[in-house]
């Protein structure tokens, strides 16, 4: 960590306080084994801005909603997703999204946002319902069983089924299990593909799967569809002569990784959550029961009048954000709060900190989703108290189909069946790539019907 000479007007600046860790490798062990719990013990030695090294990157860490607000706006143009992404998932995808900045990124921005709103939703909504609808019942059958593996299973198989326009699920079976190898190789610790590594095996998953799309691409130009891939065929594209095949194989994969492993995290926190709170289980049941639902299909205007279901799950990203941080690289050296973030570095906000921070959620360990009843909200919170989407131009383009997958596996669910958890059960998380509970958290699904 050499830093390189500042320019006249930074030099009267304070450089950020540097946590020492272990050599070559810094901190990753430790951010590997409880990030979260890390970032906290920081914040408390070192206060706001801190910085430090791990997988083999130079980081800087700040606190709070504000420094959240300042990397996602960025005013300035200096902060880069693309260069704080690119050494973990650069290898996952040839183009993405989270791999661009600036005006390429909001040209490819611009093009596939149709693909994302409400009104296509429609489609997606009844592929979701179709998957809960067969498959929540079967999960009942087992008695007690691991809701991690099984939500993770069922939202591949809807992420499949809805980009892809599967929906035989043993033809989504090796999809899946590529999908899953290649997810798994993102933070490997051994970045050279050696025999037997993980790297090497979410390479060759890889290569299957672009073989996969690429091989199906010229069919779905030619036809009409609803599922995502064709729709990205279809697309006019960031220059409007139509993404070039490895475009549109780069952002299917990239919304397949982003779109699966999210909602199998926050699914599994919402389970154990109303596992914990069974008045609240009751609560959203009598509001999905109250529902009207036509012909046993959901549309979207049916999903809309369930905001108690909205207000969980919001509630559910606060506790835990399956998206811990939304780093960006300095590309120049930047004056933050009275210090100088040096150019290079991976400056990093942690977003379960801001969604503990009692100064915006009193009692932040209780489950209320009542504090996102719109009279609840102050009116002078900070907008980036609540972040787990992110903000500014990379706010997450899923938004909208991860609250409908949240409403649809609820209304499937809590008519039917009671959450149970074991007795005085608390969630061990692994925090890293994604929250998940270390044990796969037993659960069983009390049938109700008498
Ligand atoms: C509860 C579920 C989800 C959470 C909490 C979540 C969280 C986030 C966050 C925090 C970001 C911003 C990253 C940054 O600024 O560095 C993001 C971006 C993104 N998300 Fe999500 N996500 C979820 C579901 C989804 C789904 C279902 C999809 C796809 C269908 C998706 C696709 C993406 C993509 C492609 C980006 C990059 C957008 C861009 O760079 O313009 N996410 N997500």
């Amino acid at each position: 960590m050499n830093a390189p000479p500042l320019p006249q007007s930074l030099a009267s600046l304070k450089p950020i306080p540097i946590v020492k860790g272990l050599p070559i490798f810094g901190h990753t062990f430790a951010l590997l084994k409880d990030s979260h719990g890390w970032g906290t013990r920081m914040n408390e030695k070192y206060g706001d801005i801190f910085r430090y090294s791990a997988f083999f990157q130079d980081w800087v860490g700040l606190a709070g909603p504000e420094a959240a607000e300042f990397l996602a706006l960025d005013k300035d143009n200096c902060l880069s997703a693309e260069h704080a992404y690119r050494p973990f998932f650069g290898h996952l995808a040839v183009t993405s999204v989270l791999l661009m900045d600036f005006e390429e990124h909001r040209k490819h921005r611009q093009a596939l946002n149709p693909s994302f709103k409400s009104a296509v939703m429609k489609t997606y909504l009844e592929q979701m319902h179709r998957i809960f609808s067969k498959s929540l019942p079967q999960l009942a059958i087992d008695g007690t069983f691991l809701f991690y593996p099984a939500i993770k299973q069922l939202t591949l198989d809807v992420a499949t089924s809805t980009f892809l326009g599967i929906d035989d699920h043993k033809e989504c079976a090796p999809i899946n299990k590529a999908l899953t190898d290649l997810f798994d190789s993102a933070l490997a610790i051994v970045r050279l593909p050696l025999p037997g590594t993980k790297l090497r095996k979410g390479l060759k998953a890889k290569e299957y799967l672009v073989d996969m799309l690429r091989s199906q691409i010229p069919e779905r130009k030619a036809r009409d569809g609803q599922d995502l891939f064709t729709r990205l065929c279809q697309s006019e594209g960031a220059d409007g002569n139509g993404f070039s095949d490895d475009d549109i194989i780069g952002h299917l994969l990239s919304f397949w990784l982003a779109g699966h492993d999210t909602l199998a995290s926050s699914l599994t926190t919402l389970v154990y959550l109303l596992g914990k709170n069974p008045e609240w289980q009751q609560k959203l049941r009598n509001e999905i029961m109250a529902l009207k639902v036509e012909q046993g299909q959901p549309s979207i205007d049916d999903l809309k009048e369930l905001e108690l279901c909205d207000y969980a799950f919001k509630e559910t990203l606060r506790h835990v954000s399956p998206a811990a941080h939304t780093p960006r690289r300095a590309l120049k050296d930047i004056a933050y709060n009275g210090y100088v973030i040096p150019k290079g570095t991976i400056v990093s906000v942690g977003l379960r900190h801001i969604h503990e921070d009692e100064k915006y959620w009193p009692e932040p360990k209780n489950f209320d989703p009542m504090r996102f009843a719109p009279e609840n909200i102050p009116a002078d919170r900070h907008q980036f108290a609540w972040a787990p989407y992110g903000g500014g131009a990379h706010k997450c383009i899923g938004m909208i189909f991860a609250q409908i997958q949240a409403k649809v596996f609820l209304l499937n669910l809590l008519p039917n069946y009671r959450i149970t958890i074991p007795e005085n059960y608390e969630l061990d998380l692994q925090l890293v790539p994604t929250p998940r509970p270390k044990d796969g958290l037993p659960v069983t699904f009390v049938s109700l019907q008498k």
